[in-house]
């Protein structure tokens, strides 16, 4: 049967780690509250629940569908560590499956993504697969007992697109996209979505745990030191947060009079999107949508990041820079700006990384400057259930 697969129950985190104080003491009003405990940043354990408490239980932004070309093309992703492979079938449909064969569990495809299928076949016994994920070849079945090939279709994986991006969700019970992109589809309306073409792609990996550079995405209190360059476009005390219920967070920053966007003078050769408001071309907008994405909107270009937890102690980064599908210019310049600012984040998270799980750290304090660190991390607690009196 093509059943869908469901992560198994998580595990219960060691005694030691359920000591609940120290997590209580994350979920009180910001003002009062400590950070989260520097063990929870490189915690075996705790990242396994992670994998299955929030990344294989959410819906990922993988790209966008155009990367998928006419039916047999494909596009294999991993989503904390387990594969998916997205092809269009015959009829144009986009469909998603583990990347799993069902005989003894061999990834399925290898490449990255290509065009052309008319089956998927495994690489070890050939198992052979349609596009709609039936198996229809199987050598040597034959006379197996209770053997039918109508139960060992790939398992489905749920998929779904908004405006162009492409979304997976490895939960068979998800709730639709629409849920968990809330009131970002209203702040993303005058932006030009379905119209985007990828500009640039730079794929990072960082010596830290996912939830520093998840945290560090959603503070600017750092940019006076780490970003000089950033600070002079839209200064770090500038903009609000307008959304604060999970899985969305974030708000925008404003930039200073006489700056279009966010490159390195502040200028652009590129056509601002038409159709935003006043306001809108004053502002770079931020959002992250707990815990694989973060989308940001400036005036003529768009970027999208995937956080993939590769372990406790490390994370891949795939960052992808958007524009107009008619723009001409290679946004070079607004690549440049986010080189830049991307190594300078790394870098101080990979050093925050190698302090939070010494000895020496337990929690901190959050400043004036990280409400929406402390409503994530929140989130994060209740998410992970680690706040359920039933686990202290
Ligand atoms: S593992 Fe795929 S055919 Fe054997
Ligand atoms: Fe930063």
């Amino acid at each position: 049967m093509s059943s869908a697969v469901r992560p198994s129950a998580p595990p219960s985190a060691p005694p030691e780690r359920r000591a609940a104080p120290g997590f209580r003491s994350v979920d009180r009003p910001v003002r009062a509250a400590a950070t989260l405990p520097g063990w929870t940043f490189s915690d075996p354990s705790l990242y396994a629940e992670e994998l299955r408490r929030l990344f294989y239980r959410t819906w990922t932004c993988v790209g966008r569908e155009d990367e998928v070309v006419g039916p047999g093309g494909f596009l294999t992703v991993e989503v904390g560590g387990s594969g998916v492979v997205i092809v269009r079938d015959k009829e144009g449909v986009l469909r998603a499956f583990h990347n799993v064969c069902r005989h003894r569990g061999t990834r399925l495809v290898e490449e990255c993504a290509g065009t052309g299928l008319s089956n998927l076949q495994c690489p070890y016994h050939a198992w052979t697969y349609d596009l709609s994920g039936q198996l229809r070849g199987a050598p040597h079945m034959n006379g197996v007992e209770n053997f039918d090939k109508r139960d060992y279709g790939l398992h489905p994986v749920a998929l779904e697109t908004w405006r162009g991006f492409l979304w997976v969700n490895l939960d068979p019970a998800a709730p639709p996209l629409s849920q968990h992109l809330g009131a970002l589809v209203e702040r993303a309306r005058p932006f030009p979505l379905e119209r985007l073409r990828r500009a640039h792609r730079v794929t990072y990996e960082i010596a830290a745990n996912w939830k520093l550079v998840l945290q560090n995405a959603n503070e600017c209190y750092h940019c006076p030191g780490v970003h000089p360059q950033l600070v002079k476009i839209t200064p770090y005390t500038s903009g609000e947060e307008d959304i604060h219920r999970g899985p969305i967070f974030g708000g925008w920053m404003d930039m200073v009079p006489g700056a279009e966007t966010l490159t390195p003078t502040g200028r652009s050769a590129r056509q601002r999107f038409p159709g935003l408001s006043a306001e809108d071309l004053r502002r770079v907008y931020y959002y992250v949508l707990f815990p694989a994405n973060f989308l940001a909107f400036s005036t003529d270009y768009i970027t999208l990041d995937w956080f993939q937890p590769l372990g406790p102690d490390r994370t891949r980064l795939m960052f992808d820079l958007y524009v107009d599908r008619d723009e001409p210019d290679p946004a070079v310049d607004a690549m440049d700006f986010w080189e830049t600012t991307n190594r300078q984040d790394w870098h101080i998270c990979e050093m925050a990384h190698l302090g939070s799980k010494t000895v020496a750290y337990d929690q901190g304090r959050y400043s004036t400057e990280e409400d929406t660190v402390h409503a994530i991390d929140q989130y994060y607690l209740h998410q992970m259930g680690l706040l359920d009196p039933a686990r202290d």
